[in-house]
C-alpha cells in the first residue's frame, strides 16, 4: 500500500470574492483538525441553492463555499474526554457529509476545497454498493431534516421506534433534494407523506414514499390536500417557502392547526393562523455552534440540535448500511473547480429540476 501523500499547508478552493461571488483561489489554508473532527480528501461535491444564496445575502469575502462532500478520511482527531459516537471511522474510509460553508463564524469550513474538515458525528460511511454520486448529496438534506422534523415539527418517532398507525404529513416541494429526504424519513418513521411538486416529477416523488402527490400549480390546492387528508393534517414541511406554498400549507392543515416548518425566511403576514406554530428550520443550527448571520438566520449555539442530528446520523448510517434509503437523482456537471462555478451558474438560473448537481474533484 502506498504511504499517504503529505497534506499540503495550502489548497485550491472556491471562496467568496469581494462581493460574495464564488471565486477560485489557489492558496487557501488547509483546515487544521480540532477535537471531534476528521480531515477528508475531497473526491466530489454537490451543489446546494445556499452555495449561491449565502454569498449574495451575507457576503463574507474569503469564506470557503460549499456544504456537501464525498471523500476519503486522511486524518482523525478524537473528541476531548468523550468517546465520539462515530469513532468507528477509520483512515481511508469513503465518507460523505455536510459542513457549514460560507460561514462568517468560521470561514475555513466549506466543502468546495481539496481538503474538508468535518464534525465526526455528521459524517456517514458510504456502503460499498451505494452510488457515490448520490452519497455526495445526502449531507445537507439529512441535516435539514434533523432540524425540520425533530425540532420544528416536534416529531418524536425514530427509525427504530416508528408510529404504530400512520398519520399524514405534507411535504410541499417534494421533488427538492430536501423533500425526497424528508419523504423517505417520514415513511420510515411511520408517517404517511403527502407531497406537492411539478407533474413531471410525480413518479419520482412517489418512489421515495409519498402516498399522494399534488401538482403545485393546481388551483385551490390547500383545500384539495385538506380534503384528501380528511382534515387530519397537523404537520407541514415547506421546502419552497414562497407565498403560494405558505398559503397552501396553512390551508391544508386541519381545523385544530398544527406545526409548519419552512426552509426560507418569509414574511410574518403570510402566516395567517394562530393555531399553526410556524418555525423557520435552519440546518446550520445542527452544527451546534452560534450561527453568526443577521436577522432570522442568526441563532445562538444549540448543543441540543447538534445532539439530535448526531443521533439521527447514527440511525441513518444503519438505514444506509441496510439498503433502506436512497439518494436524490443527480447529474454530474463535470470535473474540477471550474465545473463547480458552471454548476452554480446553472443552479442560479433556476433551470435545475428534480436533481442535484454533482462535480468530481479528484
Ligand atoms: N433552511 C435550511 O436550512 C435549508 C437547508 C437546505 C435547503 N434550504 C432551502 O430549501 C429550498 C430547497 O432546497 P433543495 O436543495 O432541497 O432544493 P433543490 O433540490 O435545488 O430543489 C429543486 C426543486 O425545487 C422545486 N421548485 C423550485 N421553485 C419552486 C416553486 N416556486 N414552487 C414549487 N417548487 C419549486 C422544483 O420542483 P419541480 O421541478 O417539481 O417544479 C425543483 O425540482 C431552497 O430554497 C434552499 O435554499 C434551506
Amino acid at each position: 500500500m502506498q504511504p499517504p501523500a503529505p497534506i499540503p499547508a495550502t489548497q485550491r478552493a472556491i471562496i467568496q470574492g469581494p462581493a460574495g461571488q464564488p471565486t477560485i483561489a489557489n492558496d487557501v489554508p488547509t483546515p487544521v483538525l480540532r477535537p471531534g473532527t476528521v480531515l477528508i480528501k475531497t473526491i466530489a461535491v454537490s451543489l446546494n441553492p445556499s452555495d449561491n444564496k449565502m454569498g449574495a445575502a451575507f457576503p463574507c469575502p474569503g469564506a470557503v463555499i460549499g456544504m456537501d462532500f464525498l471523500g476519503r478520511i486522511v486524518d482523525i482527531k478524537p473528541a476531548e474526554g468523550v468517546e465520539s459516537p462515530s469513532s468507528d471511522l477509520r483512515l481511508d474510509d469513503m465518507v460523505c457529509g455536510v459542513v457549514h460553508g460560507s460561514n462568517p463564524g468560521d470561514p475555513t469550513t466549506g466543502s468546495f476545497a481539496e481538503y474538508v474538515r468535518a464534525q465526526t458525528d455528521l459524517v456517514l460511511r458510504v456502503p460499498e454498493n451505494f452510488p457515490l454520486e448520490q452519497a455526495v448529496a445526502l449531507g445537507t438534506p439529512l441535516l435539514t431534516s434533523c432540524v425540520a422534523l425533530w425540532s420544528s415539527l416536534a416529531i418524536t418517532a425514530l427509525p427504530e421506534s416508528p408510529l404504530a398507525k400512520p398519520v399524514p404529513v405534507l411535504v410541499y416541494g417534494g421533488s427538492t433534494t430536501c423533500g425526497t429526504m424528508a419523504i423517505q424519513l417520514l415513511k420510515i418513521l411511520g408517517y404517511d407523506p403527502v407531497a406537492t411538486c411539478s407533474s413531471r416529477n410525480f413518479d419520482m416523488v412517489k418512489s421515495y414514499g409519498a402516498s399522494a402527490v399534488f401538482d403545485y400549480t393546481a388551483t385551490d390546492l390547500g383545500h384539495a390536500i385538506k380534503t384528501h387528508t380528511g382534515g387530519r393534517l397537523r404537520h407541514a414541511l415547506d421546502c419552497i417557502a414562497d407565498q403560494a406554498s405558505t398559503t397552501c400549507c396553512y390551508a391544508s392543515l386541519g381545523r385544530p392547526g398544527g406545526r409548519y416548518a419552512y426552509l426560507e425566511a418569509s414574511p410574518k403576514e403570510w402566516k395567517t393562523r394562530e393555531a399553526v406554530k410556524a418555525d423557520f428550520a435552519l440546518a446550520y443550527e445542527a452544527f451546534g455552534h452560534e450561527v453568526k448571520l443577521d436577522g432570522e438566520y442568526g441563532r445562538p449555539a444549540s448543543p441540543e440540535k447538534h445532539e439530535t442530528a448526531a443521533k439521527i446520523f447514527r440511525a441513518f448510517q444503519k438505514l444506509l448500511d441496510e439498503g433502506k434509503v436512497k439518494g436524490h437523482p443527480t447529474e454530474v456537471v463535470g470535473h474540477g473547480f471550474e465545473s463547480i462555478l458552471e454548476g452554480l451558474r446553472r443552479l442560479k438560473s433556476g433551470s435545475v429540476s428534480g436533481k442535484r448537481l454533482v462535480v468530481w474533484i479528484e
